[in-house]
Formats: C-alpha cells, structure tokens, sequence
C-alpha cells in the first residue's frame, strides 16, 4: 500500500491513509509521516491496530518519550504512557484550550494518543493552529508580541483536577513558573507560532497586572476562531499525532459513555524567540 495524505482543513490537519503504523514502516516512509506531521501540525489514522509496544515503538521513531510526570499511567511497565479513561463522571482530562506542559522548560514535542475504546458520540478532540493564529494578528500586533514573554505555571491545573484520581499525587504541587517566549520560532520548520494557552500561561512579563490579563485574554480569544481549527471524532483504533510547538487542543467534555485513551508525550526543547 502507499501512504496518501488527505488535507482536512485550510489552517491544520490531515488524514494518512495506506499505513499498517503498527508494523515498522521504513526509513522512506516515516520520513514522508513525520514530513507530513511538520505540514499539517496534526496527523490522524484511522482503523489501526497498535498494541501498547507498538505504540511505544512508533514514539521512539519520533524522539525520545517523556516520562509521564502528571496523569495516571497506563501500567507500571510504561512509564511513559498515560492512561486518560473516563465514562463521563470525571472532568476530562484537556478540556481547555492548551499545548501540553508548556508549564515544563522544556514542554513536549508532540504526542501520539491512541483511542482503545470510544463513545458512540461525544468526546472528539479540536485541534488548532498556532502558525495559523499568529499569522492572522495584524503586522504590528505581531511585532508587538515577538518581543515579550510570558510566565507558564501548573496552578489551574492542579485546581480545576483536585480530587479528581485523574493526575499523580506530584502533580498538585505547582513548582516555579517558567518563562517562554509569546512568539517562538519551531525549530524544524522556521515559522513563527503563537505560545500562549489559557490553561498554563499566567502572565506577561514586564506589563501591569490590567494589560496582561486583557492581552492575553485577547489571544485566547483569537485563539479559538474556527477558521485556525480541525475537529477529530474518535473511532476505537484512531490515532492522532500532533506537534506541540505550534498547536493547541481541545478535548470535548460531551459524554457519558466509556472514553479510554492512552498517551505518549515526546521530549521537546526550550522555545526560542
Ligand atoms: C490531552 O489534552 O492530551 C487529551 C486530549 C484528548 O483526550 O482528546
């Protein structure tokens, strides 16, 4: 079979079909997945078999996995895989508009999250494109906010989960926050891409206490337009990859049926201005 990317949406998104992803693909063809995860930001497949090994077998091809310091894990054995399970009785895990751990120096690449058991309906997951957002701001907003940073912590996390059996006991502490660019360049592909979310990102650096929580009120607003977006609706066997360095997430919290989903974080690097 030959793998064929299908575009889903202007800003983000493609469907890869013609791939088996559980048996090891050759160097040729991961490199044209992963070339097609750089273009799209967030890669799907559909109908695959992957048992826990391949999953993490596939993660290793796309760098190193990152030891799962927050959720539930998936089982002793892996301490790299997440277990996100919940039958609606729980707050989902991701149901806020974030990148994953930028509250981290060094916040995940991206992740692979596998779908193992899916709810008739309810619980799709939307993706956005933070190229796409960046570059819709007028040119002066843009040079405006090259130049700041901002402050990323854990606080709401660990809030809105409490008491919740979803994270680890370590992740209620909220350790010092950490300072990253408003605007980072990804490193693979150049482009510029918007790094603030509402879930981690607390602050602007060097403004007062009104203009940063109506700056970056402005972005999360401009964040959500739809035209920056793809929606994904889960299928028991789908797999979703995504690029953590220029996109954001929304995982619905629609449900009352079983959702059991596990997750691999790659290891990212520090963003850069
Ligand atoms: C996440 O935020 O990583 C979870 C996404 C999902 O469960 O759809």
């Amino acid at each position: 079979m030959t793998m064929t990317v299908e575009k889903l949406a202007p800003a983000i998104g493609a469907e890869i079909h013609g791939l088996d992803i559980g048996q090891q693909e050759d160097a040729a063809t991961f490199e044209r997945l992963h070339e097609a995860l750089m273009e799209h930001q967030v890669i799907f497949l559909r109908d695959q078999t992957l048992s826990v090994d391949q999953h993490m077998s596939l993660a290793r091809r796309f760098g190193v996995p990152l030891y799962s310091k927050k959720l539930k894990m998936y089982g002793n054995a892996y301490d790299s895989m997440s277990l996100l399970e919940n039958d609606g009785t729980k707050i989902a895990v991701g149901s806020v508009w974030h990148a994953d751990n930028t509250d981290f120096e060094e916040p995940p690449m991206g992740a692979l999250l596998y779908c193992e058991v899916a709810p008739s309906v309810g619980g799709d997951t939307i993706f956005a494109s933070m190229y796409a957002a960046y570059e819709a701001l007028n040119e002066a907003t843009r040079a405006y906010l090259d130049k700041l940073t901002a402050l990323h912590d854990n606080s709401n996390v660990s809030r809105r989960y409490a008491g919740q059996d979803i994270l680890r006991d370590s992740a209620m502490a909220v350790p010092a926050a950490v300072e990253h660019p408003v605007v980072h360049r990804h490193p693979v592909t150049g482009r510029k891409a918007l790094f603030v979310n509402s879930n981690y990102t607390m602050r602007l650096v060097g403004l007062s206490d009104t203009e940063s929580h109506h700056l970056l009120q402005m972005l999360f607003d401009h964040i959500r337009r739809p035209e920056f977006q793809v929606r994904f609706r889960w299928k028991a066997n789908s797999l979703a990859i995504w690029d953590n360095r220029c996109t954001q997430h929304y995982a619905l919290d629609d449900y009352n049926e079983l959702r059991r989903m596990r997750r691999v974080q790659i290891a990212g690097t520090r963003p850069r201005a």
